[in-house]
């Protein structure tokens, strides 16, 4: 559902009708056809908005405090996880700002936040990919049961946390 997929088939179908549209044209067609799918994507987006707001507050509460990666403390493997939180909190942080800025910020901004929105595609799967591998490989070898834990939302048993 990319814009510039959809222009390039009204423009690949156009040309075989001897029709022709400006790219800006195309492009705006294309946004048309997809708007009531992207509607939900909005909506979703200023959900996650309301989540993302509450995850950056709860620390201030004494919950869920976001870790620092450069602990001396830590071993390479957890810098590189809570380093990796971090660069996605700032990824997150962005695609929401510039999300909110297309959809209510002044117009001749539009088109520069939609150019660095549209860019969350690559961040956003690299981390589902690197977070999902992390999580099968802890729980193939130290941290056995945490898919479960994950699912069920229980903590360590007392027993395991000795
Ligand atoms: C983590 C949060 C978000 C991610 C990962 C994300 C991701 C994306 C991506 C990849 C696109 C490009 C789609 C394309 O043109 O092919 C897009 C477009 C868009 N997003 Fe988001 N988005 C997020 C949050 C938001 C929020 C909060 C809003 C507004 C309230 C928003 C509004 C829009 C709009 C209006 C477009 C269409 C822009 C255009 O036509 O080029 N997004 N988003």
């Amino acid at each position: 559902m990319n814009k510039n997929n959809i222009a390039e088939i009204i423009k690949n179908y156009l040309a075989t009708t001897n029709q022709t549209l400006t790219d800006d044209q195309m492009i705006l067609l294309a946004k048309k056809i997809r708007k009531p799918m992207w509607d939900w994507h909005i909506y979703f987006g200023y959900a996650l908005v309301g989540l993302y707001s509450l995850r950056m507050v709860l620390p201030f509460f004494g919950e869920m405090k976001i870790t620092n990666p450069f602990k001396v403390t830590f071993n390479t493997k957890q810098k590189f996880q809570y380093g990796l939180y971090l660069v996605f909190y700032v990824g997150v942080a962005v695609s929401l700002i510039t999300g909110l800025i297309i959809e209510l910020g002044p117009k001749y901004l539009k088109e520069q936040m939609e150019e660095v929105h549209e860019l969350s595609i690559y961040y956003l799967l690299t981390f589902i990919l690197l977070h999902l591998g992390g999580v099968i490989m802890a729980e193939l070898t130290n941290k056995q049961g945490l898919v479960s834990r994950i699912i069920s939302g229980k903590s360590k048993s007392q027993d395991e946390l000795k």
